[in-house]
């Protein structure tokens, strides 16, 4: 009996260990702060310029969503980030298919912690993007994604798939939300009419 109340007190600490690892935060505020400041280093006086214009509470948002996110490149740009986060999300929906639970579980995780390009995840916008009311939708389309992949990942670890299935389009809807503003035509080429 009492070993069994102790297996049960290990399995209920080690899933509400995995709730916290899942929802809250990777890194403080003072060191999401500090990789910000790391990036912003790395751009021209015009780019920082137009950064260091944006509100207290634009500023805010990206701080919230470094906190999320302990793998900051200093390699990739934003390109290769999507190209990576594309995959990720091609593998969650063929693990769904396929039913592999852990394969599905650690594609969406890794969305959701996807690399903050070199030079910040802004940086990568046309200057005139770079504003407060484009950027106000940041939270809920970052949300829409990366909010909806733990949700995925959670359902995938109870092996859940049906419900892991459901929240596929969610997540696609924060992608092409972000994609209509943010995104021109891709390959466009000015000497073509
Ligand atoms: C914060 C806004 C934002 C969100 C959210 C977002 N993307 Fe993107 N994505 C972009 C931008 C901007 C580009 C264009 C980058 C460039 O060409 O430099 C892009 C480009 C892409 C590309 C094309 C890469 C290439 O080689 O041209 C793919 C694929 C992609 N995103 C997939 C995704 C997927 C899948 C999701 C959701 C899981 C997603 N994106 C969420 C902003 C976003």
């Amino acid at each position: 009996m009492k070993k069994m109340i102790l297996g049960l007190a290990l399995l209920v600490s080690a899933s509400v260990l995995s709730a916290n690892v899942d929802g809250e935060p990777k890194l403080t505020t003072e060191e999401a702060q500090t990789k910000m400041k790391a990036s912003m280093s790395l751009l021209d006086n015009e780019l920082k310029q137009r950064i260091g214009k944006l509100s207290d509470s634009t500023k805010g948002t990206l701080v919230q969503i470094y906190r999320h996110h302990d793998r900051h490149s200093m390699q990739s740009t934003l390109r290769q980030v999507m190209q990576e986060v594309g995959q990720e999300y091609e593998t969650m929906v063929s693990a769904v298919f396929m039913d592999n639970a852990e394969m599905a579980a650690d594609a969406a995780r890794r969305i959701a912690n996807h690399r903050i390009p070199r030079g910040g995840l802004i940086s990568y916008l046309e200057l005139d993007q770079i504003n407060d009311e484009l950027l106000g939708g940041l939270d809920s389309m970052n949300t829409a994604v990366e909010g909806n992949a733990m949700k995925f990942a959670q359902a995938a670890d109870r092996g859940d798939m049906a419900e892991a299935a459901s929240l596929l389009s969610p997540i696609a809807n924060g992608c092409v939300s972000c994609h209509v503003i943010f995104r021109g035509k891709p390959g466009t080429n000015s000497h073509i009419k």
